[in-house]
């Protein structure tokens, strides 16, 4: 079986590869040339764990090929994904000229049948409306009697785990409104069936409609337990232990209930925002999204308040650790991440920011050029600092000297955006603390 996939991003590399690990001929396209330069040398443009042997290993193997022409693979393949970003627009919505763009040049091109499938996170009615375009396309090239199925596979992979997670998926949905086309899908699939991992066929809009549900409702326990969280402290309880005791209910389950200071990524902000908008256009409110998007707004200011409290508001001049920079840990993403918002705001008030992140400087330096210090390490961004503040909890943080620290820092001040570390343990070695949702 031969695909191409188009947008070769966190999404379209990762699923490229990993198709071509189950032996499916890949081509991955983009219209980024440095990107596919980059990968035909075997150099990842994304850091993602276990990505890069897996793309080695495969382009090798000659199952995985890159390239930024899509005419020239479009009628060689049995299946054309669209994977192109789909950021927020200015009103909110999803903007959709990427993946519309990609559909006219297949419409443009096509000279055999094809099977699109979207896989990019695109509104309810998006593929119905790919199929419209290509349709009126083929008829101005009066090939009307080109037979095309479009369908649709929302992605669900978490960055930071996107191999894993596409490999041994919890569930792979695929929308569908052609019995070709869910033969096709069900052969692309066969492997993951076959590992006995759910493969669930569904209508099209329905697909489309659960992967922003499935968004949705994540985000929805993050704000949750982020309002619990910001009241356990006004009243003096530990949301550590409270989300222990809620989480053991196997009605609630553990997972998404830890209270940070916000979410951020690619996918959460913008997902939440278009189907906001998409219900708006419908004439109906979703509420619940709306206070989720407001208490995360909210909660992503809330480590500069901590560190302001610690100073009586005096904090001009001051020095600030930023340890962690990607929306979270494992990937150098920092879209939307809540690090972005605490560096404004430190900037804004005057205070120096030193900055760490094991994966996302680059990513950091494009963002902030030399309005910021880039580290070496943690010790080297806390030194001369008055507080270390945490937006980011990755694993080479959780145990860090604190001996040196001390001795190294202007003033012992740490806040923990994603309560990391433990109170005692800290006040014991002479620093100053303020974690989410405790006392
Ligand atoms: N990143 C995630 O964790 C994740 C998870 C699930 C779903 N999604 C969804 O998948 C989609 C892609 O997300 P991403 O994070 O991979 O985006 P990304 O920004 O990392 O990659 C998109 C790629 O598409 C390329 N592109 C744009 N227009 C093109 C064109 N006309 N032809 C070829 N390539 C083109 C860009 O150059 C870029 O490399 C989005 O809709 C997103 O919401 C993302």
């Amino acid at each position: 079986m031969k695909i191409a996939i188009v947008g070769t991003g966190y999404v379209g590399l990762v699923s490229g590869a990993c198709f071509a690990e189950m032996g499916v001929d890949v081509t991955c396209v983009d219209i980024a040339e440095e990107k596919i330069e980059s990968l035909k040398q075997g150099i990842i443009p994304i850091y993602e764990p276990g990505l890069k042997n897996i793309v080695q290993r495969n382009y090798s193997a000659q199952r995985l090929h890159f390239t930024t022409d899509l005419t020239a693979v479009l009628n060689g393949v049995d299946i054309v994904f669209i994977a192109v970003g789909t950021p927020s627009g200015e009103d909110g919505s999803a903007d959709l000229s990427y993946v519309f763009r990609v559909a006219e040049t297949i419409a443009e091109n096509m000279t055999k049948p094809a099977l699109i499938v979207t896989k990019s996170t695109v509104p309810v009615g998006t593929s119905h409306k790919i199929k419209e375009l290509v349709s009126a396309k083929l008829a101005q090239r009066g090939l009307s009697d080109l037979e095309f199925d479009v369908a649709s596979n929302p992605e669900f992979l978490k960055e930071g785990a996107a191999v894993d997670d596409f490999m041994s998926p919890d569930r792979v949905v695929v929308g569908v409104e052609s019995e070709r086309a869910e033969k096709l899908m069900a052969r692309l699939y066969r492997p993951f069936m076959l590992n006995n991992f759910r493969v669930i066929f569904m209508d099209i809009l329905s697909s489309e409609m659960t992967k922003y549900a499935s968004n949705a409702m994540l985000a929805t326990r993050i704000s949750f337990m982020n309002d619990i969280a910001n009241l356990s402290e006004r009243v003096g309880a530990d949301v550590n232990m409270v989300r222990r005791g809620l989480g053991s209910d196997s009605r609630i389950g553990r997972s998404f209930l830890y209270p940070g200071c916000g979410y951020g990524g690619s996918c959460f902000p913008k997902d939440i925002k278009a189907l906001i908008k998409v219900a708006a256009d419908t004439g109906y409110e979703m509420k619940v999204l709306k206070a989720v998007e407001a208490v995360n707004d909210a909660q992503k200011t809330i480590l500069f308040q901590k560190f302001s409290e610690f100073f009586n508001g005096e904090i001009a001049g001051k020095t600030v650790a930023v340890w962690g920079l990607s929306f979270k840990p494992e990937t150098d993403d920092m879209r939307d991440a809540p690090s972005i918002t605490l560096i404004n705001s430190l900037l804004s008030s005057g205070v120096s920011v030193r900055v760490y992140d094991p994966a996302a400087m680059k990513e950091a330096a494009h963002r902030f050029g030399d309005a910021i210090y880039y580290a070496t390490d943690i010790y080297d961004a806390a030194n001369d600092a008055d507080a270390i503040i945490v937006p980011t909890e990755w694993k080479e943080f959780r145990i860090p000297n604190w001996q040196i620290l001390k001795k190294i820092m202007r003033s012992h001040v740490v806040v923990d955006g994603r309560n990391i570390y433990n109170r005692a343990d800290l006040e014991s070695q002479g620093f100053g603390y303020k974690g989410i949702g405790q006392k």
